[in-house]
């Protein structure tokens, strides 16, 4: 595996299946460790950054259990009450954290391509995981995505697999990079994507992205396995994209009567933080076929691999 997890396109089909082998293999192996340990001693010694310039409460919290429970040194940095508030550059925080001997860092940032930057410009030895830039990637969110609709979907003969299933990623594609992500890696694992939003709320480009796009919800929905609603990124919106938030609902909002168009072994995910009444009803939110809180122990299994595989088992 590459020393970075920056992009999806950074694993092979392979390697994101191993990945995500690892991660069902890791939350085994802590179900069956005694509940007073719950701890691998596979990273103990290295230390793992967590470098948060954007606000987080899932991935960090996720990243920081699953560092600890294979047993690394933690340390959390985020910008806000760090001297970045002083105007400390990405450069200079970056040197502080090799003096420090960081193994990963692990780094959510505003700017598409950071992570790039901290890897690739000699600052740093360290492995650099990207947890999410800007309106690019978020490439742990899509394994996490993916084992969910592994652990539910797969085939009996051939577990796990996600060929020719069908997966509807809904609402403002246009900032999400958990889209971006998405759509590379379950193109990976043979599965289909529709791609459904307002035209204002898709990118430039979509085209040529592999996967279809639809601007007609309730045309989409009796087909998919899986219905993955996506946040109105209020703050990055710096236009009107669409009329009302009344308005948005009605026509993409996952609500009851949409939920009662699914077929009914079909998933709905979210990957939070969620709008609840714009893009998600309470009631889509609470059903019995969301994976909304089941998504936060995958998530901790899912970092676990990727931290295990980056820093202690791919050699
Ligand atoms: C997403 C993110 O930050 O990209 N959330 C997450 O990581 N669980 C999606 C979002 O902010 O809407």
């Amino acid at each position: 595996m590459n020393r970075h997890l920056l992009s999806i396109d950074d694993l092979s089909r392979d390697e994101a299946t191993h990945v995500l082998d690892t991660a069902a293999e890791l939350a085994h192996l802590l179900d069956d460790t005694d509940r007073a340990v719950r701890k691998l001693p596979t990273l103990r010694g290295r230390t793992v950054v967590n470098l948060f310039f954007e606000d987080s409460t899932r991935t960090r919290i996720s990243f920081e259990a699953a560092a600890k429970r294979l047993s690394a040194d933690v340390i959390n940095f985020s910008a806000k009450g760090s001297s970045v508030s002083k105007g400390e550059s990405l450069k200079d925080t970056a040197l502080t954290l090799e003096a420090m001997g960081a193994d990963a860092v692990v780094v959510r940032h505003p700017a598409s391509g950071a992570p790039h930057r901290l890897a690739y410009s000699g600052w740093t030895r360290s492995s650099v995981v990207n947890a999410g830039d800007g309106t690019h990637e978020h490439p742990t969110q899509a394994l996490l995505d993916a084992f969910t609709m592994r652990r539910h979907l797969g085939p009996p003969d051939r577990p796990g697999a996600l060929d020719g299933r069908r997966v509807a990623i809904v609402g403002d594609i246009l900032h999400s990079r958990v889209a971006r992500s998405n759509v590379l890696l379950l193109d990976k694992l043979g599965a289909a994507v529709t791609l459904v939003a307002p035209p204002t709320l898709l990118p430039v480009g979509v085209g040529s992205w592999p996967c279809q796009t639809s601007y007609d919800l309730d045309a989409v929905l009796p087909a998919c396995d899986v219905v993955m609603m996506l946040r109105v990124q209020r703050e990055r919106m710096n236009a009107a994209y669409f009329p009302s938030a009344r308005e948005y609902s009605r026509r993409y909002g996952l609500d009851a009567p949409r939920l009662g168009m699914l077929a009914e072994h079909a998933l709905v995910m979210h990957p939070g933080p969620m709008n609840r009444g714009l893009e998600i009803s309470a009631v889509a939110a609470d059903s019995p076929r969301s994976t909304i809180v089941e998504q936060v122990a995958n998530g901790v299994s899912v970092r676990m691999a990727v931290l295990y595989l980056l820093l202690g088992g791919a050699q």
